[in-house]
């Protein structure tokens, strides 16, 4: 939700701070601050992006430093607002990822003990209870202050005149970068990478001092050694890489993303999750946990698994699922989550594995707290995922879905080779969606005139069009709605007329003749229909205004090339509005709060 990184070490810290928080902006970009510690604490915030913020800041000396990029829940987005927040001395600096969900009684109680608050955030109580129980020492003062604290944090804590970072993580993440003689801490690898691909991730509990040349991670009190990893992936995949912008450049990686992800999958000797174990404990049906485009890729999944595998598969909306008064008898349930910080999907992870049930994460984020919920893991292999909007993480998603499926698959050999040789084509039909931008950039520039759109699909493209809409909505800002074609003379049919664009998901499939019909009734409303379809269909030129061509492929698999299309679409769609692509307004990468 929030970006947080700190530094300590031999550098000027100010430079390296805003180095790291330009690429953790995608976290939270409505306001961002810097402090640093040299004998005084020097603060510098405001509403602004980091890049403005970098622009404008006087020079600040000091070796050791945190920094913050926010997404608001508490108080507007302001520069009283922007962290760091300091004591009432000025002498002890916060940055902070969560939520205190205490924090209006430990306001009001250390306000009755003379503490005076600046800010409407959650965050400045943390910097006050620290105040309140420091008496030379930061690292305890920060273990008794987390005591009074419920709710979720990351937090780094600087003194004004100690060369360290006190650090602490619950239900949010953090991470430590090793350097030589000099150390980084960060709320994901990504504002590191510049500098070092040795991090230590942290745990739930875990409070750590962080110098120039030494790590100590204690958990209940005790000394404890965190591992060290590896990071793969390099400073340039976290780039543009001469594209425009973030999204596009993902877009553009698909087809790398699905061949990385099958590679490891189709050679690993073991089923990816074992069901057959699952069988033996009684599993008959499956649940699919998962938020926003990743709920896609379970809808998706689920029409895939109750195909191939034949069990019932519920996919639910994590944030939703909370509140549900199933029983929760089914003995696996997967959880999908690009970054494996959603908060929403980790409480459901919880609820269910408390509830006996063993939980399967598909996340992209190795190490990530989905990873560490979880009896199992699937590691997608997206690489870092900027843009806020999720396109190439969805890929790898549906690609480990399919994979699952097909390992498990009921259907005869034949439609199962067939499946397999279609699968493995799916890089090159991916690239022909690509290599038709001209096309679908032309399609987005008569969209971006319009300010409601409906997409409309039948079967496993409904979720294709729930996906197509919700990223057209995210970064276009145009309203986007997503209807099961059949549904539509039931109530939303009174919207349509020439103002509001239809874009029809046609698939060869059992659906199609539905499809056309659902497309006449369109047309008889006078709405423009952009048809997205398989090449070689003869009829729907004559149906639709327009028309995206797609390249043929199993039924199942059209979900792959359909969305490759609408992602294009909504892009280019933004673009034309000149929209800020990467980092719409309001949203953020990873929703860490409820
Ligand atoms: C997609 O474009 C969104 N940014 C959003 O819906 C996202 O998929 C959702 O917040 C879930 O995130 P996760 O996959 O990291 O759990």
């Amino acid at each position: 939700m929030c970006g947080i990184v700190g530094y300590v070490g031999e550098k000027q810290a100010q430079p390296i701070l805003f180095g790291c928080l330009a690429k953790l902006e995608y976290r939270g970009y409505d306001s961002c601050g810097i402090a640093l510690a040299s004998g005084s604490l020097k603060v510098y915030k405001d509403a602004v992006r980091v890049g403005e913020l970098a622009k404008a800041s006087p020079q600040l000396d000091g070796m050791v430093g945190i920094g913050h990029t926010r997404w608001a829940t508490h108080g507007e987005p302001s520069q009283i607002n922007a962290h760091p927040h300091c004591d009432c001395a000025g002498e002890i600096a916060v940055v902070h990822n969560g939520i205190i969900s205490n924090f209006q009684r430990l306001r009001n109680q250390l306000t009755s003990e003379g503490h005076k608050f600046v800010s409407e955030t959650d965050t400045e109580v943390i910097s006050h209870l620290v105040e309140k129980y420091y008496h030379g020492d930061l690292e305890e003062a920060v273990k008794v202050a987390l005591r009074d604290v419920d709710g979720s944090y990351a937090i780094i804590v600087v003194l004004a005149s100690e060369s360290k970072l006190v650090v602490a993580r619950k239900d949010s993440p953090l991470i430590i970068g090793i350097g030589d003689r000099e150390n980084f801490v960060a709320s994901d690898v990504p504002a590191i990478l510049d500098y070092t691909n040795r991090v230590i991730y942290l745990e739930d509990g875990d409070i750590g001092v962080v110098t120039p040349d030494s790590v100590t991670v204690k958990s209940k009190g005790a000394e404890i050694t965190r591992e060290e990893h590896k990071i793969l992936w390099s400073a340039e995949q976290a780039q543009k890489g001469g594209y425009e912008h973030f999204m596009l450049k993902e877009i553009h990686e698909q087809p790398k993303v699905i061949r990385d992800t099958l590679v490891e999958y189709t050679r690993a000797a073991e089923p990816i999750v074992d069901l057959e174990r699952m069988r033996d404990v009684g599993a008959e049906s499956m649940l699919i946990l998962a938020c926003g485009t990743s709920y896609h890729a379970a809808l998706v999944g689920k029409y895939v698994a109750e195909e191939l595998i034949g069990i019932p598969v519920r996919a639910e909306v994590a944030s939703e699922f909370n509140y549900c008064g199933y029983s929760l008898s089914t003995p696996l349930a997967i959880a999908i989550t690009q970054s494996g910080e959603t908060a929403d999907t980790l409480k459901a992870m919880k609820r269910v594995k408390e509830g006996g049930c063993r939980v399967v994460a598909i996340t992209n984020v190795v190490g990530s707290t989905a990873s560490r919920i979880a009896n199992q893991t699937v590691y997608t292999r997206a690489g870092p995922e900027i843009s806020v909007a999720a396109t190439k993480s969805f890929m790898a998603q549906l690609m480990v879905l399919y994979w699952l499926a097909m390992s498990y698959s009921k259907a005869d050999t034949r439609r199962l080779a067939d499946m397999l040789m279609g699968i493995r084509q799916l890089p090159e039909k991916v690239k022909q969606v690509l290599d038709s931008e001209d096309m679908i950039s032309e399609s987005a520039e008569y969209l971006s005139r319009f300010d409601d759109v409906f997409f409309i699909g039948r079967g496993i493209n409904f979720a294709v069009a729930m996906e197509g809409a919700l990223k057209l909505k995210e970064i276009s800002y145009i309203h986007g709605e997503a209807y099961a074609a059949g549904e539509l003379k039931h109530g939303p049919f009174a919207l349509l007329g020439s103002n509001t664009p239809v874009i029809a998901i046609v698939a060869q499939d059992n659906t199609y003749e539905a499809m056309l019909t659902n497309i006449k009734e369109v047309k008889a409303r006078r709405s423009p229909v952009i048809a997205l379809a398989e090449e070689g269909d003869e009829v729907i030129g004559e149906l639709a205004d327009s028309v995206i061509t797609v390249p043929q492929t199993d039924a199942l698999f059209s979900p792959v090339v359909n969305t490759v299309a609408l992602q294009l679409l909504a892009y280019y769609t933004a673009r034309q509005r000149g929209c800020p692509i990467d980092f719409p307004r309001n949203l953020a990468k990873s929703v860490t709060v409820e």
